[in-house]
């Protein structure tokens, strides 16, 4: 690279980070503002405990003191209507102040919710959370505060347990889910950014998966500058469906661009890359998953299973190797017997005269001397046993 292209490589890059007229810090997913610069300007973004990550399911571990999350006046939107707003990041819909969560260790109030999502469809990811590497086509994320410790979210922003955010994975299917269509309905009212509308008030657990009993906990931050560690997370382990159509919608109508601004840019790959956990450990809500994983009863049962099984099958084998020890030595008694002065019906016919028998077994004897194969007990067993028969 010449030093000209560095020149402009570095003006666009101061241009980039203050081209805000409102002195906030302009931000964007790629590029020279990108997320891999966030850092720069917003130190907790290069912290060791940010959002999202990847939810390896092996190293998760089991939490039974994590009980069901419980929505808390989801339903109510009293026909209040709520706002809809294009962030030029994100769409977000402010939430009433009555709506919370409860089954945490403080009560939270509910703030905003907003969603995530990529630009190829279905199985091109669009999540920010995965799940053992798999991303999802999008993720909705319900943020609230801790009301209890603090009066309003600017106060619990920066502190300790001050926010909860509920993650929520959503996946391509056929169905329309009619929850998601009260957002997605009035997306084009909203094409540019810093646009809003007032839409109706609509039950916003139905954007939530039915199970809310299964999920993972984690302490991470705000998954966009300022990236804030303060944020205590539930990700539903249960995904949630929307139609193809849907996602259609929500990854091609929105402009990340002003209405005034010259070139659109199409609001898409809003997601962040995850991030290291960094010795966190992500706690899960469930121990089974229902067939997939085993219990530790389980796992002793199918050890002293195995252990069974292989002794038996050892002994079905030494038994079997003995059988055709003994036929292949049974067949070469014969062939020596056979081979020899005497057969079976001469020894048969002859019984009152020993003397052919006896004749047998020293040739048989000294034939096996000479293969080396001196096993007398067998011997004895295999010449004796012909008499028996009838
Ligand atoms: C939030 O609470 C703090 C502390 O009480 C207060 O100073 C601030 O004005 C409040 N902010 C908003 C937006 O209400
Ligand atoms: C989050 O961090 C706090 C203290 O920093 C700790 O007490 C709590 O157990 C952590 N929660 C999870 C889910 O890791």
């Amino acid at each position: 690279m010449d030093s000209w292209s560095l020149f402009i490589l570095v003006f666009c890059k101061c241009f980039q980070w203050t081209a805000a007229q409102d002195g906030e810090i302009r931000w964007t997913y790629t590029g020279l503002a990108g997320q891999s610069e966030w850092g720069e300007h917003f130190p907790d973004c290069g912290g060791s405990s940010q959002s999202p990550v990847d939810v390896v399911t092996s190293l998760t571990k089991y939490d039974p003191t994590l009980t069901p999350v419980t929505p808390l006046g989801y339903s109510q939107h009293n026909h209040q209507p709520f706002t809809l707003l294009n962030s030029g990041h994100t769409v977000m819909v402010t939430l009433p102040e009555w709506m919370g969560l409860g089954g945490l260790p403080w009560l939270f109030s509910a703030v905003q919710l907003h969603l995530h999502w990529g630009s190829g469809g279905p199985s091109h990811g669009g999540s920010e959370h995965a799940i053992d590497g798999a991303s999802s086509e999008a993720e909705v994320h319900i943020v609230h505060y801790n009301s209890e410790l603090f009066p309003n979210i600017s106060a619990a922003m920066r502190q300790k347990n001050g926010l909860a955010v509920l993650g929520i994975l959503v996946e391509a299917g056929d169905e329309t889910n009619p929850g998601f269509n009260n957002i997605i309905r009035y997306l084009s009212r909203i094409r540019h950014a810093e646009q809003k509308v007032l839409i109706p008030g609509f039950d916003v657990s139905s954007l939530l998966p039915q199970d809310l009993e299964r999920y993972y906990r984690y302490n991470g931050s705000l998954t966009t500058p300022p990236c804030y560690q303060d944020v205590l997370w539930t990700v539903f382990h249960e995904k949630v469906k929307i139609s193809k159509a849907q996602l259609f919608k929500l990854e091609t109508i929105l402009y990340s661009s002003k209405s005034e601004e010259m070139d659109r840019m199409l609001l898409q790959n809003n997601f962040r890359f995850t991030q290291p956990l960094n010795h966190r450990v992500i706690y899960k809500s469930f121990s089974a998953d229902r067939g997939k994983e085993l219990s530790s009863g389980e796992v002793t049962a199918i050890v002293v299973g195995v252990i069974c099984g292989c002794v038996g099958l050892a002994v079905v084998v030494r038994f079997i190797t003995k059988t055709i020890r003994f036929f292949t030595l049974l067949h070469h008694e014969r062939e020596v017997v056979d081979s020899s002065t005497s057969s079976w019906d001469l020894l048969h016919s002859q019984r009152s005269a020993p003397a052919p028998r006896e004749n047998s077994v020293g040739k048989s004897n000294s034939k096996k001397q000479v293969n080396s194969r001196p096993e007398p007990e067998k011997r004895e067993e295999v010449v004796l046993s012909p008499q028996t028969e009838p």
